[in-house]
């Protein structure tokens, strides 16, 4: 088998930490597998491999439109390519993976299986922190990403397409969408040091220094909140809420 790529985007952390995990397992059972956030990746180099497994964020019942745009950037591949797609979600992610999956099929790129983690919600404990069933990683991520992955090995060895499940409850966050895109971020300019790292690590450009410190530019925003989580002085809020749980404070730490 040709070598295995591991793609991500991960707004906060938790995506980023189930792609180390699943690299860690296939690298201890002696499959080469190369993992890339997409933000850090030249989409060409994708024509080496036959082989992708690609995860996401679920963010308003849709993948990030961080990883959105990079498989719009892709172009359609003559051979086919396999993959297996999976996304985190603080609750449940009803046709995100359906509608990827979708995206994946355009590009003549095929699902041979599909899953979903469930992780700490990012918006969650910001806006309901005492919302308790969306703070913890799920019991036994472990061995649920162990099993998904020998499922897909099983499956991409039979070349089996398993495209994900059309859900209908996909409107149920509709309405929660409406109510979160309306919440702002702020910038404390009394905590905040201007050490720029909002700056460099905003995947859509929205933060700026200036002469007057920092100022932030709400219109491409797309509340992933990785700014929030990861400012080391804590001087970004939402609505005046800074995190009480604190994700792993390495993270974009360029
Ligand atoms: C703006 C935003 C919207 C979200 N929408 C959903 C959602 O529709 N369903 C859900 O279950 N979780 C939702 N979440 C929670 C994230 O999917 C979850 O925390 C995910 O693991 C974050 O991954 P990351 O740390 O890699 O960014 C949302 C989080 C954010 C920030
Ligand atoms: S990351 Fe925080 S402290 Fe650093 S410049 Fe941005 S707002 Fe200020
Ligand atoms: S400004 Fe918006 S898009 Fe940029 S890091 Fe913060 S929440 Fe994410």
């Amino acid at each position: 088998m040709k070598r295995i790529l591991s793609l991500f985007h991960s707004g906060v952390g938790n995506t980023k930490l189930v792609a180390e995990r699943i690299t860690s397992f296939l690298q201890s059972k002696k499959i080469a597998v190369k993992n890339f956030s997409v933000e850090h990746f030249y989409s060409e180099k994708i024509n080496d491999y036959e082989f992708l497994i690609i995860g996401f964020p679920t963010y308003f019942l849709e993948a990030s439109k961080v990883m959105n745009e990079f498989i719009a950037s892709l172009p359609r591949y003559e051979k086919q390519k396999y993959a297996f797609i999976y996304t985190t979600c603080g609750l449940f992610s009803a046709n995100t993976l359906y509608n990827f999956a979708g995206k994946l099929h355009e590009k003549n790129i095929h699902i041979v299986h599909s899953a979903v983690y469930r992780c700490p919600a990012t918006d969650f404990v910001l806006i309901m922190p005492s919302f308790r069933p969306t703070l913890s990683f799920e019991n036994n991520l472990q061995s649920h990403i162990e099993r998904d992955l020998k499922r897909t090995f099983y499956c991409f060895k039979n070349r089996e397409i398993n495209p994900p499940e059309f859900k209908l409850y996909s409107l149920l966050t509709k309405p929660m969408e409406a109510v979160e895109r309306k919440n702002t971020i702020q910038i404390n300019n009394d905590l905040c040091t201007v050490c720029g790292k909002c700056v460099r690590n905003c995947p859509h450009k929205c933060f700026s220094k200036n002469d007057n410190g920092i100022s932030f530019e709400i219109e491409n925003c797309e509340n992933c909140y990785r700014c929030i989580h990861h400012c080391p002085a804590r001087a970004l809020s939402l609505n005046g809420k800074t995190p009480k749980i604190l994700f792993d404070n390495a993270f974009y730490m360029c």
